[in-house]
């Protein structure tokens, strides 16, 4: 694979032109206001460059799922400000990303000069990868740049769509730099080992399917280890599981033995009768009867450690737990601290996973932390992610 990138779009000159720049600003918002800026914070650099470089820019992005209607709650409107302080310069908000007040937002950009548009979602026609919708996008634009890798395995108007409207176009510097640290887990140093958590097993077959044939290891935690307990006979109590996976759990269990892979369960639990921020937890090897199963427990999380010590490459995606509810956080944090003492090339990806390493303050320990959830997940799997294969074209 590979990109045009940013550094060729600056070779060739953008002073004064338009550049369309689709970046994720798909940022949690509480009570109206940013929530966590990470995404922001990273879609600074390409901004940076191309500002300097006397671009007339105009970012886009989606924001949270308004199923193609314009819903105040979805607006962008909290990001404007935000990204002007960190770009260090002022921000334009254009309340649509079409038609004339777009036009007009765009048409009064001088050289550097920054305009954030409306939420492209409030349009059907983004998700729909609709071709008139794109065109309207691609109309006001000399130059595209997708550094949008969140949404990275969206065929959306924005992400492939628009493309073969603009001549020029180029991946941003974040885009680049998720797929270079992402390709180490791709093609990776041995061994590799991989740490998958969450609550379904379901939302991570793929992923699954894809790692039992490429890791040397999978450690997976959260309520899917439960699945993958109730599929070899061990009791799970009355733990979230998906009766309807255990088939495929056993499968991939299978396909782990024949080819010597080490897929690495809980061999205890942290239980309690119900999952509330104030349970009584207790430690356990199985799940009787009336117990709930809410993290790893001490001794797995000892084993996860002494693994990811071992490696030369790391990917984990995927709380270990009820993470955010404090008696069952622990194994998640302990998940994060292993992670950041490994010596391995480190690649954390997915919203719980890096606010885990954030919490704990270890994020500068690790090598990559990845703005892309799902598109990681993709990545990692060796699918062709959309976005990136509309700008190879
Ligand atoms: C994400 O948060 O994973 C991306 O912004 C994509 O959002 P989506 O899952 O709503 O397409």
């Amino acid at each position: 694979m590979s990109l045009p990138t940013l550094e060729d779009l600056l070779r060739s000159g953008v002073r004064g032109a338009r550049v369309f720049v689709r970046a994720d600003l798909n940022v949690p918002l509480r009570g109206g206001q940013v929530a966590d800026d990470t995404r922001i914070r990273a879609s600074i650099p390409t901004l940076e460059r191309l500002a300097g470089a006397g671009a007339r820019i105009a970012v886009a992005s989606h924001l949270g799922r308004p199923r193609g209607e314009r819903r105040p709650e979805f607006s962008l409107a909290p990001v404007a400000p935000l990204l002007a302080q960190h770009l260090g310069r002022p921000v334009a908000f254009s309340d649509d990303c079409v038609g004339p007040e777009a036009d007009k937002a765009v048409a009064s950009l001088r050289e550097g000069e920054v305009v954030l548009l409306e939420n492209l979602r409030f349009h059907p026609g983004e998700e729909a990868n609709d071709e008139d919708f794109a065109r309207s996008l691609a109309r006001r634009a000399d130059a595209y740049v997708n550094d949008a890798f969140g949404t990275a395995h969206r065929a959306h108007a924005s992400t492939v769509g628009m493309v073969r409207f603009v001549e020029r176009v180029a991946a941003g510097l974040l885009v680049l730099r998720e797929v270079e640290h992402l390709r180490a887990v791709l093609e990776p140093r041995r061994p590799l080992l991989c740490i998958l958590g969450g609550a379904k097993v379901s939302d991570k077959l793929g992923v699954l399917h894809a790692l039992v044939e490429r890791a040397d290891a999978i450690a997976v935690g959260g309520a899917m280890a439960y699945t993958f307990l109730l599929a070899l006979g061990h009791r799970v109590g009355n733990s979230r599981v998906e009766p309807d996976r255990v088939e495929d759990a056993r499968r991939i269990l299978e396909r782990a033995e024949a080819l010597g892979r080490d897929l690495l369960l809980p061999v205890d639990h942290r239980i309690a009768r119900e999952l509330t921020p104030d349970a009584r937890v207790e430690v356990a090897e199985e799940i009787p009867e009336g117990f709930v199963g809410g993290d790893i427990g001490p001794r797995t999380e000892k084993r996860f450690a002494a693994r990811a010590r071992e490696v030369a490459t790391l990917f984990w995606n995927g709380p270990m737990g009820v993470f955010e509810l404090p008696p069952f956080a622990e194994g998640t944090r302990a998940v994060a601290l292993a992670v950041a003492e490994s010596p391995a090339h480190t690649v954390v990806g997915g919203g719980d996973s890096v606010a885990a390493v954030h919490r704990m303050g270890v994020a500068d320990r690790i090598t990559h932390l990845s703005t892309g959830g799902g598109a990681s997940l993709e990545f990692i799997e060796g699918r062709t992610l959309p976005a990136l294969a509309a700008l190879e074209r």
